[in-house]
């Protein structure tokens, strides 16, 4: 037997059930994966897990169940259902992709990974998602679990990043032309409950006799990683002004950069050090603001500090909207829900921002 041979006997006992997902009985029974199901997963597990992502899954495929009816939603609503999934411009770009689909695919989505790979938040690692599980495509699909498979299995020793062609290389030699999507969802799965980082349980394993890690004895060194660049420091404030109705005075930022388009207490640039206005001189108007803490966030290429000041304020035209704690919440990132906990202290108590 072929390691994809164990591999996929394994995972039609033991593949995990989600709700996009095809079991391999239906599969061979030719029952397809509705690709819009495949895309709109893959979008959302990229920056988020599989536990998170499920409730939100089955909101969306109630709302809009095909791609063209998210294609008729509108942007704002996209955003608000997706609120608390985080990186919103994946929800930005998914209303865009599918508007795409609709209007010059006729509401088909291509089949094949090349063609996937130009639509609005569709990179390397989705398009080949999409293509091998809806699409039966057989082309490598490497996410971080698959990584550590495959390093463990080869013992590649070249650390990450660099060692990813290679490790793409030994995907496409293991996938198997009949069954590529359910290859790729069974590496997954084997990552994600059996290969795991810390402690894998190489005794229950399916690949134990083809592993050479399992072998040597020493799974946990894999996969070796280059030391991280250590991320630049950026520094500022914010400022939450709270008005008498327990309303908090918030800005949109602008439409395109880090967190586009989204709500925001009013901060001042965020500077790689304290020179220039990060202080308190830079405050939206005057009030008796007070100091509450420090709120810290760390970004892709960046680290932000903010320092956090508040002020009871009723001023009658603010430079943003007064955003009450008691709405529905609209989509507030999680750094501002950090400032706004950090500004409200004691006020917050026994309430939570609401995703
Ligand atoms: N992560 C991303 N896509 C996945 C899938 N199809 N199954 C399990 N985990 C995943
Ligand atoms: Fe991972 Fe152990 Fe299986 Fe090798 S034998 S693939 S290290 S769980």
């Amino acid at each position: 037997m072929t390691i994809a041979d164990k591999l996929l006997a394994w995972y039609d006992s033991s593949h995990r059930k989600m709700p996009w997902r095809t079991p391999p009985a239906d599969i061979k029974r030719g029952i397809r994966p509705d690709p819009y199901r495949v895309w709109l997963s893959e979008v959302m597990l990229q920056q988020t897990s599989v536990a998170t992502v499920a409730a939100y899954f089955i909101k969306f495929t109630g709302i809009w169940p095909t791609v063209r009816d998210l294609a008729t939603a509108s942007e704002e609503d996209v955003l608000k259902a997706w609120a608390g999934l985080g990186y919103y411009s994946r929800a930005r770009n998914l209303k865009k992709c599918a508007d795409r689909v609709a209007r010059e695919f006729g509401g088909r989505f291509p089949e094949t990974a090349a063609k996937l790979l130009s639509l609005p938040g569709i990179g390397p690692y989705t398009a080949a998602a999409i293509a091998a599980i809806a699409f039966n495509e057989s082309v490598p699909v490497v996410d971080g679990n698959i990584e550590r498979v495959v390093t463990r299995l080869f013992e590649i020793q070249r650390p990450l990043p660099a060692a990813k062609p290679a490790i793409t290389e030994r995907v496409a030699k293991l996938t198997p032309p009949a069954r590529p999507g359910d290859f790729a969802q069974a590496m997954m799965d084997l990552g994600a409950t059996i290969c795991i980082p810390r402690k894998p349980s190489c005794i229950i394993c399916p690949l134990r006799r083809d592993c050479g890690a399992a072998k040597a004895g020493n799974p946990e060194i894999y996969p070796f990683k280059s030391p991280k660049k250590i991320k630049p420091k950026r520094v500022g404030a914010a400022f939450v002004a709270v008005n008498p109705h327990d309303e908090i005075l918030l800005r949109k930022r602008k439409d395109t950069g880090l967190l586009a388009g989204m709500s925001e207490a009013p901060t001042t640039t965020w500077n790689s050090n304290l020179d220039g206005a990060t202080g308190l001189e830079a405050a939206p108007f005057e009030a008796d603001w007070k100091r509450c803490g420090d709120v810290r966030h760390v970004f892709t290429h960046f680290e932000l500090e903010l320092t956090v000041y508040r002020a009871d304020a009723d001023i009658p035209a603010p430079p943003g909207h007064w955003w009450s704690l008691n709405y529905k919440s609209e989509a507030l990132p999680t750094l501002m829900k950090k400032v706004i906990e950090a500004a409200l202290g004691d006020k917050m108590k026994g309430r939570k921002i609401r995703d």
